[in-house]
């Protein structure tokens, strides 16, 4: 146990977490698509205060995106059809990755493909370009907002174990396999990531939903529907989060609507190892660090010494346990 003490001589609670064989000094990551590429947030956030950054998904080449409007705020939350603008993956191991690498976090890149095969080729040339604080990779295969690739492989079971295994042949890092909510079930999900060999899972990703300007009658998105996000759907994060716990024993990334502490904490008692914040990042571009700090008070009061003593501490009636729930 790595316990010490604060100024005033109070234990001060051990944050770091273990994913596979890497450890990260927190549980907080910043998630993808809300943070750049580390860059473009810099001015407003101490990058080093969080556990990890996962980059925004990259591609084998540039993509501009969904044309706008492609963002929309909704009730506790917002509508994003991105559709995965990105610099592509030449100039994310030229500029992108070496940016990252001179902070002392650690570093999960997101990839996104339309074919197996392209999953493969931009996940080895991240490899062949890494750098000592890349920790893994973070699989996309949940976006809503793409026409090709995303979804078609995140809704079905076959193709998810089928990438996992061809993937898991090309990488020693961690492999993170993040899973979308727009599912019956994110069970066989999450059991075909463990049999495939994956280090973790991460979900969720955005829900499907629409937005509609009644005097138009148009949809406000221009592609209809895009991902709902923040913190309207974390009801909804949670509830799977905890689906998966019990459907498997790989540990789990809890994302969906964080933006406090006591967010993170839901997450981590259902059965979350690590969180990642998204959309909170809008409104705070250091909502991560803020959620790490009060993590660390939170445990202080609570006399709690490590953080991993939080997860998977739901306190579910045995009744209701034997019956399913
Ligand atoms: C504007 C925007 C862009 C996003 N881009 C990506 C992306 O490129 N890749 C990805 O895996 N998830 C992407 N996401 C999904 C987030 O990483 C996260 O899974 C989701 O927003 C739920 O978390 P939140 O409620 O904290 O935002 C994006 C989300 C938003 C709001």
């Amino acid at each position: 146990m790595n316990t010490t003490l604060n100024t005033n001589g109070e234990v001060k609670p051990n944050l770091h977490v273990k994913l596979g064989n890497v450890e990260f000094k927190n549980p907080v990551l910043v998630a993808s698509g809300t943070f750049g590429y580390g860059a473009e947030a810099k001015q407003f956030c101490d990058i080093e205060g969080l556990g990890g950054v996962v980059t925004k998904s990259v591609s084998w080449k540039p993509r501009m995106g969904n044309s706008p409007r492609r963002i929309v705020e909704t009730a506790s939350g917002m509508l994003n059809s991105i559709g995965l603008a990105n610099v592509g993956v030449d100039t994310f191991v030229k500029e992108k990755l070496p940016y990252l690498a001179k902070f002392d976090t650690k570093i999960i890149a997101n990839i996104a493909a339309s074919s197996m095969e392209e999953y493969r080729d931009v996940l080895e040339k991240i490899e062949a370009n890494a750098v000592p604080n890349l920790a893994g990779y973070e699989i996309n295969i949940s976006c809503p907002n793409v026409k090709d690739g995303g979804l078609s492989f995140g809704t079905n079971v076959e193709r998810t174990e089928e990438l996992t295994t061809l993937l898991r042949a090309s990488t020693d890092r961690l492999l993170i396999i993040k899973l979308t909510p727009n599912v019956t079930s994110v069970a066989p999900f999450a059991q075909a990531c463990e049999r495939a060999g994956a280090d973790a899972i991460s979900l969720i990703n955005t829900l499907v939903g629409m937005s509609i300007d009644i005097y138009t009658h148009e949809p406000r998105l221009n592609t209809v529907t895009g991902g709902l996000s923040g913190p309207a759907i974390k009801p909804i994060a949670l509830a799977q989060v905890y689906q998966a716990r019990k459907a498997c024993s790989l540990p789990i990334i809890g994302i969906g609507g964080i933006v406090s502490a006591e967010d993170a904490i839901e997450f981590f008692i259902a059965g979350a190892t690590m969180v990642q914040v998204g959309t909170a990042n809008f409104v705070y571009p250091d909502a991560g660090v803020r959620v790490a700090a009060g993590l660390e008070k939170y445990l202080q009061q609570q006399k709690i010494a490590e953080v991993t003593e939080l997860v998977n501490t739901l306190r579910v009636k045995a009744e209701l346990k034997a019956a399913g729930w």
